[in-house]
């Protein structure tokens, strides 16, 4: 994340300024029109500064006042200055007076669409009260593996889940009149090597489509994004940013993209080659596009046409969310936490962390035999871990740690110790005389850097071990952006993921381990016994050798892959418990009246325990084995809430995509004639119903999105045109990737094996 000092002028608007001279301005004309007005007065240097930051990369600004990236105003025009803020997780970019939400991932557990909306309205009015008016986020890349750095930023490992909760986010952060831009397309999976050529996805097109490119396609005909940001790495040898395939024929052909195209920060490779794929925006500077484009536009290597075509695709999302309409308000000094923000951040916590094992029923704390707390681990107390690092990092106003909100919670006949656990002698003894041993640890993630594995700390694991034997009834929670290992697990009672939990950690692991709350959180990613199950176990997969990572596990990604090689994890995708216990009965399948319809399928839930809990039923297919798809995928799922006793009727609509695979020899999405097995349940390894439709006939339910022709320009400018590149943007050519990589993200090398790299936000857990 480049941070990027705010002009004087930046708050002033060219609203503010606006004259007569700009009839497009509150007008009621179609926004095409509107578009096509101003388009029609705008000088080609006015044209050319809409699609570009304003750093200059010869100075790597760290200043104070910022924004991730700004584009300047062009007042003549009354265009107002483009100021773009991360991330996914809240208002980043170091802003400070802003909600520190939970991380994706929690939200991603709590399989609530209308909770991803909610929080995405927080993001946007943060957002937009600090004078921002595009949210860089959020961010769907599939979690292919566990190591992946930036995991906890995104929403998972499945597809559809990704999606469902992906586009109510956007739609949340648009209703607030700022324009999301949904990140990273695509097949953006990994940090080692990043932004350089060795950061190479050898993917094949059906596992692009099917698993990889779904969500940007709901970010756009459901959630209606305004923009997307393309990534860092390469596809089959093509940079993302000059990705024909990707950026023109996929996302603004096949899903009908009418927005803008951003590169991520320093991404671009190309020059001709990047406006020509398809991209819109450089950020956050302008040496490939500017004087390079202007060049490009005279000399005939980039059409005038496809120039208007940027232009357009910005304005058209500026006149869309009202930015030319109102005067810009919100100032990056504000305080814009509120209340009802940071009690949604405890909602997101609450509903997002997962109970993983709940022994004799040792939870929730039983107020007649606990008398005392033993809370065990740094993470428990200054060392609390709120939020991921890198450019979704986020600042709290303050945390409430665990041991402040078990501790509140308790009140006064409970006695709560606390113990950093360093000296593991010390809280093993504290665990022994108390009736309840909590301990706390934590992977920190970042952005930029890969895990080296997917353990805990090796003094994590002794000092949960020390604890659990000195005390039976050991809780563990997990602060952790993805899945861990646990070598304890038989020796403990229970154990929590609460990922990171953002600002109200404290008090929403309290309510839900004194049962003030029930849990509800599901596993958004499988927790695999040990690194060997993973899909991309081998280094040619992850993190590739060689200058390439070979995605040979193709369509076998997350629990795809464990049920098609029949591996049993320690804990499966969608698994998660409660307090109370559910059953799952009377499926009945209503088969479509022709094959353009929908599926119906109707369970009913009941609350079989004494507490009243929620459950999240889930839908998986299997297709007919001609098909080759992996043994089952998700592509349904229903939270409800239930009294004990209480039995609700679910129902799942199974439109013909669902039963759809992408069919490589017609480059589209065909359903296919045959039988397909429903089951339904709540966790991927637990689905007690099922049943079979029938399909009679094989249908087509999308268009051809042919491959590049053979002969096309397959990605990168020729020749010329990158001895160019050097001259004109060595910053760039040099130091691919931001300047929150590694000297600043040449190769990205995994944790464990890194020099210090300097911080491009304040530590993880420092509020
Ligand atoms: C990240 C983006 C982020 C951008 C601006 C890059 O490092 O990959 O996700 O939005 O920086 O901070």
């Amino acid at each position: 994340m480049l941070l990027i000092a705010v002009p004087a002028a930046g708050m002033e608007t060219a609203h503010a300024q606006a004259s007569s001279g700009c009839p497009w301005v509150g007008s009621s004309a179609p926004i095409e029109q509107r578009v096509d007005d101003v388009l029609s007065r705008m000088t080609q240097d006015e044209k050319l500064a809409m699609l570009q930051g304003t750093a200059d990369p010869a100075k790597l600004q760290f200043t104070s006042a910022v924004y991730s990236g700004i584009v300047a105003a062009i007042p003549r025009l009354c265009i107002p200055q483009l100021n773009l803020v991360d991330g996914p997780a809240g208002t980043g970019s170091s802003l400070t007076g802003v909600t520190q939400l939970p991380d994706p991932t929690a939200l991603a557990a709590s399989w609530d669409p209308r909770l991803a909306n909610s929080y995405g309205q927080v993001i946007g009015a943060e957002d937009r009260a600090k004078g921002a008016n595009v949210a860089l986020g959020p961010s769907m890349d599939v979690v292919r593996d566990p190591r992946a750095g930036r995991a906890f930023e995104e929403l998972g490992e499945d597809p559809y889940l990704t999606s469902q909760l992906a586009a109510p986010e956007i739609q949340g952060v648009q209703s607030q009149g700022v324009i999301a831009q949904a990140k990273h397309l695509g097949v953006y999976n990994q940090e080692t090597f990043r932004s350089t050529r060795l950061d190479n996805a050898i993917v094949d097109e059906r596992t692009m489509q099917e698993i990889y490119l779904p969500a940007f396609e709901a970010a756009v005909t459901k959630g209606d994004v305004g923009s997307i940001m393309c990534s860092y790495n390469y596809i089959n040898d093509v940079q993302a940013c000059d990705n024909t395939y990707l950026l023109t024929q996929v996302l603004k052909g096949q899903f009908g993209f009418p927005g803008f195209v951003t590169a991520d920060w320093y991404a671009m490779d190309a020059s001709v080659a990047a406006a020509n794929a398809g991209l819109d925006m450089q950020m956050p500077d302008s040496c490939f596009f500017g004087p390079r484009l202007k060049q490009a536009v005279s000399a005939g290597s980039v059409s005038t046409a496809r120039l208007d075509d940027m232009v357009r695709r910005i304005l058209r999302a500026e006149f869309r969310f009202g930015l030319l309409d109102r005067p810009a308000t919100g100032s990056p000094a504000a305080v814009v936490t509120t209340p009802q923000h940071a009690a949604l951040a405890r909602t997101v916590a609450e509903n997002g962390t997962v109970l993983l094992k709940n022994t004799r029923n040792l939870l929730p704390l039983a107020a007649a035999t606990t008398h005392s707390i033993a809370v065990i681990g740094a993470a428990a107390g200054a060392g609390v871990v709120g939020s991921g690092g890198g450019s979704a990092h986020v600042i709290a106003p303050s945390i409430v740690t665990p041991y402040e909100g078990i501790a509140a919670r308790a009140g006064n006949g409970v006695h709560v110790g606390f113990d950093d656990g360093r000296d593991r002698g010390r809280a093993a003894s504290l665990a022994a005389r108390s009736d309840v041993a909590i301990v706390f640890v934590a992977v920190h993630e970042k952005e930029s850097q890969d895990l080296a594995n997917i353990s805990l700390a090796e003094s994590d694991n002794n000092l949960i071990e020390q604890v659990a034997a000195a005390n039976p009834n050991t809780v563990v929670v997990l602060n952790t952006g993805s899945a861990v290992t646990m070598p304890w697990l038989h020796a403990v009672q229970g154990v929590f993921a609460a990922w990171y939990p953002g600002q109200q950690y404290g008090d929403a692991i309290a309510a839900l381990l004194f049962g003030d709350t029930n849990p509800s959180g599901k596993l958004p990613v499988t927790f695999p016994t040990s690194l060997e199950q993973v899909p991309a176990h081998t280094a040619q997969q992850f993190p590739g050798q060689w200058g390439k990572a070979e995605y040979s596990e193709g369509l076998n990604v997350g629990y795809r892959w464990y049920d098609a090689k029949n591996l049993t994890p320690l804990f499966p995708f969608g698994y998660g418990l409660s307090y109370t216990s559910f059953s799952l009965h009377n499926l009945v399948i209503h088969p479509a009246s022709s094959p353009d319809g929908d599926v119906f399928v109707d369970v009913d839930v009941t609350n079989t325990g004494s507490r009243s809990g929620t459950d999240v039923a889930q839908l998986y297919l299997s297709h007919p084995a001609k098909d080759g798809e992996p043994p089952r995928s998700l592509q349904g799922f229903q939270k409800v809430r239930l009294d004990p006793g209480q039995t609700t009727a679910v129902r799942f609509v199974l439109a013909p995509r669902a039963f759809s695979h992408w069919d490589t020899a017609q480059h589209q999405w065909l359903a296919s004639a045959g039988d397909y097995t429903i089951s339904v349940g709540d966790s991927s390894r637990d689905l007690p119903l099922s049943g079979s439709v029938l399909r009679s006939a094989t249908t087509a339910t999308s268009s051809s999105t042919p491959p590049p022709p053979a002969n096309a320009p397959t990605g990168g400018d020729n020749l010329v045109d990158s001895a160019l590149n050097v001259l004109t943007c060595p910053l760039d050519v040099v130091l691919p990737g931001p300047v929150n990589g590694v000297l600043f993200g040449v190769i990205g090398i995994p944790e464990g094996a890194q020099a210090q790299q300097p911080p491009s936000s304040p530590p993880s857990g420092l509020g």
